[in-house]
């Protein structure tokens, strides 16, 4: 029986990315292992009809064996769409609904790939870290509220909610992780100044940690963490935050190890109640949306990450080493998204 994949190409660059994950995936399977079946959510659907996410189409993706999401929403500034309207209505909310607490993001600085690092830090050895991201909690629950809306007296709140079942599920999830690697991982947050959630966090990382004595732990403050990144990135193997920090650190990581064009990602539910869901960490990309020039790279390696979560751990590998072949024979010349796509299908197939 094949499974059955419910996708999401979204907005912007997202169906362009989308169609050559989708290439990659059936040059690695096969074109009769996964049933597909196309959603149209987003700013189109929106418009013409004013719906963002119906119950009844998340009663139909809750039944998938995983999603495929390109990206939503539309250029910042733009007055077309409400900000935040796809953003918290389609995204945040299958990560809400399908309880998505692990997103998973993965940065590698693969040889011969650009960097802004400097040379002498790049000399200093292999880059090669995931970041466990919390998804379904903290300053992304909806919380919150503005009063006084509009007035000199305006008070708007945005509060981050953080239990110690998620707080701890997450964690946990991280050392897990870690034992699987180098078996270090590196809690990042601001307990200097949040001192409730940051408590919080700090004492379910001791707890945990005190259960896996073969890992060494570390702590960094998430603005000490950026300098890191940048000038000792080689010291991170796990990081776990929380869901507004991984946010923002995932970014500098791809920044950092490549580019925004290579970061993949993973929104899982561990437990398997729920269809995890697979997507590059970057957005729609408004900017450079219908002109193909989008570097699908993020996605295909999304589509490791979902052939992994489905067990079928050799079919992931063919198509990290297909993406690892592919970016170490980059060179100079620009390619448009369906080239890369394609070089890296033919490098699956062979
Ligand atoms: P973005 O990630 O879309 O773009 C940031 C920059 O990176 C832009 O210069 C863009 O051209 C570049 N970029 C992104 N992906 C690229 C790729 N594959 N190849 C080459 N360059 C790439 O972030 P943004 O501009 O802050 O957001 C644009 C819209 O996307 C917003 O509406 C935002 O809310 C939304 N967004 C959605 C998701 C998602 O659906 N998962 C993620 C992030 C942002
Ligand atoms: C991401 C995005 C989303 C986030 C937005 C679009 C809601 O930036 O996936 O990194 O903040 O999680
Ligand atoms: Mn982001």
């Amino acid at each position: 029986m094949p499974q059955n994949i419910a996708v999401i190409p979204g907005d912007g660059i997202g169906p362009e990315v989308v169609a050559e994950g989708l290439k990659a995936l059936k040059a690695t399977v096969g074109a009769d292992a996964f049933d597909f079946t196309h959603y149209d959510l987003g700013a189109e659907r929106w418009q013409r009809t004013g719906e963002v996410l119906p119950d009844s189409v998340l009663a139909e993706l809750a039944r998938a064996d995983a999603l495929i999401l390109g990206a939503v929403g539309a250029a910042p500034g733009s007055k077309a769409i409400p900000s935040g309207l796809l953003e918290r209505g389609l995204l945040l909310k299958l990560r809400f609904a399908f309880d998505h607490y692990v997103n998973l993001r993965p940065s590698t600085l693969y040889p011969g790939i650009t960097t802004p690092l400097s040379d002498a830090v790049v000399a200093r050895g292999p880059i090669d870290f995931v970041v466990v991201r919390e998804g379904t909690e903290g300053l992304y629950c909806g919380v919150g509220g503005s009063m006084q809306t509009g007035t000199p007296f305006e008070v708007a709140n945005e509060v981050s909610v953080n239990t110690a079942r998620g707080v701890e599920r997450v964690i946990r999830d991280a050392f897990e992780r870690a034992m699987r690697r180098r078996k270090k991982v590196t809690l990042v947050h601001k307990h200097n100044v949040l001192v409730n959630a940051g408590g919080l966090w700090n004492r379910i990382f001791g707890a945990v940690a005190e259960e896996y004595p073969d890992v060494t732990t570390d702590y960094l403050h998430v603005d000490a963490t950026m300098i890191m990144l940048v000038q000792d990135p080689q010291r991170f193997d796990v990081i776990v935050t929380d869901n507004l920090f991984g946010d923002i650190v995932t970014d500098l990581a791809a920044a950092v190890t490549g580019g925004i064009g290579l970061a993949a990602s993973a929104n899982i539910n561990p437990t398997g109640e729920f269809p995890s869901m697979f997507e590059p960490v970057h957005g729609s990309a408004p900017d450079i949306a219908g002109q193909g020039i989008a570097d699908p790279t993020a996605t295909i390696s999304s589509m490791a990450l979902l052939l992994d979560h489905l067990g079928r751990r050799d079919d992931a590998a063919r198509i990290d080493a297909a993406v690892d072949a592919d970016i170490a024979a980059r060179g100079s010349e620009k390619r448009s998204t369906s080239e890369v796509g394609d070089a890296i299908a033919a490098r699956v197939s062979a």
